[in-house]
């Protein structure tokens, strides 16, 4: 046991000196009781360096060495069968039809927005990770729903580059209307990466082949009413600061904006990015208050309702998704084309953004008695006090922008709005199989 030991002793620590050949032990050969014993020490001298070299140098390895594609999961796309649907779900059935990559496709927004796309005859690729931030089978149930009207989503991260490539190989977009995001403000406590790889990388990511597909695509994609962040002056305006970002969910919506404009600037491309405010509806996302407050009142749990400082009043501009999903459409309608082509500029693009609200924020605590009264349960109420956690006391869209150049008009209230979500609600959840978590 203890020549073992001294002999382990003398074996080189640095894998790339170890060499076979020149050790000493070559020459003690004859100590050996047989040489099968010999080639087992060998061998496992030789895995347990392997291992250490592995372990010790793990970038060494080639395959990871690109960090953006280390952490993507792998997902089975290409294939003649795969490019004919990815062919014909892009194909516009209407004479001047757009053809339209939509990321986020099995999100809340992007399955309004591809669907309403294809009822009017322009032709819908979707592209979405399926990711489980939610309950992937409400995803799963959108894309049931979109497959039914002949929208086919490709399943992938927006960060694999390849994947993109060969979709604008496929085909040649005419509009991207980019939605995949990490959303939600509060998780980003939790999992500040997802929002970094999501809204920031994988934006880049998309920018970069949407830059050098020929032609370039036009670009319409989702920022948010959280870039006003801390910004008092009401009702928001485009013009107003968002330099004050309140969680990392807002910094990353804000640092797209950045980079929508350097994108713009130094290849033509044609840029727009919407500014949601809270939009709610059927089919809507589990995440948001107006979704598990229904849950909650229908489980007898309470919810929270949170107040600012001084019993200060929380309110949203809560938004109707038909509302817009009109605003992404007329914003798809009136982009003017990108001017580069290969990568490179041939002359200024356009570059816009737009507040997407109501006009009409409601405070929290109305939400709920609406609900209550459509429910008809009583609501257990928990008063709390707002917590630093990325939420701001109230957002208010002022939406003239988008009026005058849009012709953007919200129409349903939110009395009107919840009505029809509830009534989804409860059927998409009834009979218990798919009870809401
Ligand atoms: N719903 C709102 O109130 C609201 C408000 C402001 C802004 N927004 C923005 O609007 C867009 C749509 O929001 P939503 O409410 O439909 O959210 P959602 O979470 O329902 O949809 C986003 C979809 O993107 C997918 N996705 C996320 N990361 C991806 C990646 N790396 N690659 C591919 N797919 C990815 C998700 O699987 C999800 O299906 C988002 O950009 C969001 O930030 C939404």
């Amino acid at each position: 046991m203890s020549k073992q030991m001294s002999h382990l002793d003398n074996i080189p620590s640095t894998p790339g000196k170890f060499k076979m050949e020149k050790s000493p032990f070559v020459h003690n050969r004859l100590r050996w009781h047989s040489s099968l014993a010999k080639l087992a020490f060998w061998s496992f001298i030789f895995l347990a360096l392997i291992l250490i070299f592995f372990f010790r140098y793990p970038s060494s390895n080639p395959l990871p060495q690109d960090p953006s594609r280390r952490s993507l999961r792998t997902y089975n796309w290409g294939g003649p069968a795969w490019e004919k649907r990815v062919r014909s779900s892009a194909r516009a059935r209407s004479r001047n039809g757009i053809s339209v990559l939509v990321t986020g496709a099995a999100g809340f927004v992007g399955t309004h927005v591809s669907a309403a796309l294809k009822r009017r005859g322009d032709g819908v690729l979707g592209l979405d990770s399926f990711n489980d931030y939610y309950d992937p089978s409400l995803k799963r149930a959108r894309q049931a729903l979109l497959e039914r009207s002949g929208v086919f989503i490709v399943e992938g991260d927006i960060n694999d580059s390849a994947l993109l490539k060969k979709l604008f190989e496929v085909v040649a977009f005419t509009h991207v209307m980019h939605l995949a995001a990490q959303a939600g403000v509060r998780y980003a406590m939790e999992n500040p990466s997802s929002y970094v790889h999501s809204n920031i990388a994988g934006l880049v990511s998309l920018l970069e082949v949407c830059k050098s597909a020929n032609p370039q695509p036009a670009i319409v994609w989702a920022s948010s009413s959280s870039v006003y962040g801390l910004n008092t002056k009401v009702p928001f305006s485009e013009k107003d600061r968002t330099d004050q970002p309140a969680s990392l969910y807002a910094a990353t919506k804000k640092a797209g904006e950045e980079i929508a404009h350097t994108y713009n600037h130094i290849y033509g491309l044609s840029l727009t990015g919407l500014r949601f405010f809270t939009v709610y509806g059927p089919w809507g996302r589990p995440d948001m208050a107006y979704f598990f407050f229904t849950r909650d009142i229908l489980k007898g749990k309470s919810i929270p309702i949170f107040e600012a400082a001084n019993h200060g009043t929380v309110a949203r501009d809560f938004t109707y998704i038909d509302d817009i999903v009109k605003g992404c459409l007329a914003a798809l309608d009136t982009a003017e084309k990108s001017t580069g082509s290969g990568g490179k500029k041939k002359g200024p693009a356009q570059l816009r953004v737009y507040n997407l609200g109501n006009t009409s924020p409601v405070p929290v605590s109305d939400l709920v008695s609406i609900l209550e009264r459509l429910l008809k349960v009583n609501a257990k109420r928990k008063i709390m006090k707002l917590p630093r956690n990325g939420d701001v006391q109230f957002t208010h869209a002022n939406i003239s922008l988008a009026q005058r150049e849009l012709g953007y008009k919200p129409s349903t209230d939110l009395q009107t709005g919840l009505k029809k979500f509830v009534r989804w609600y409860l059927s998409y959840y009834s009979g218990g199989e798919k009870a809401a978590s």
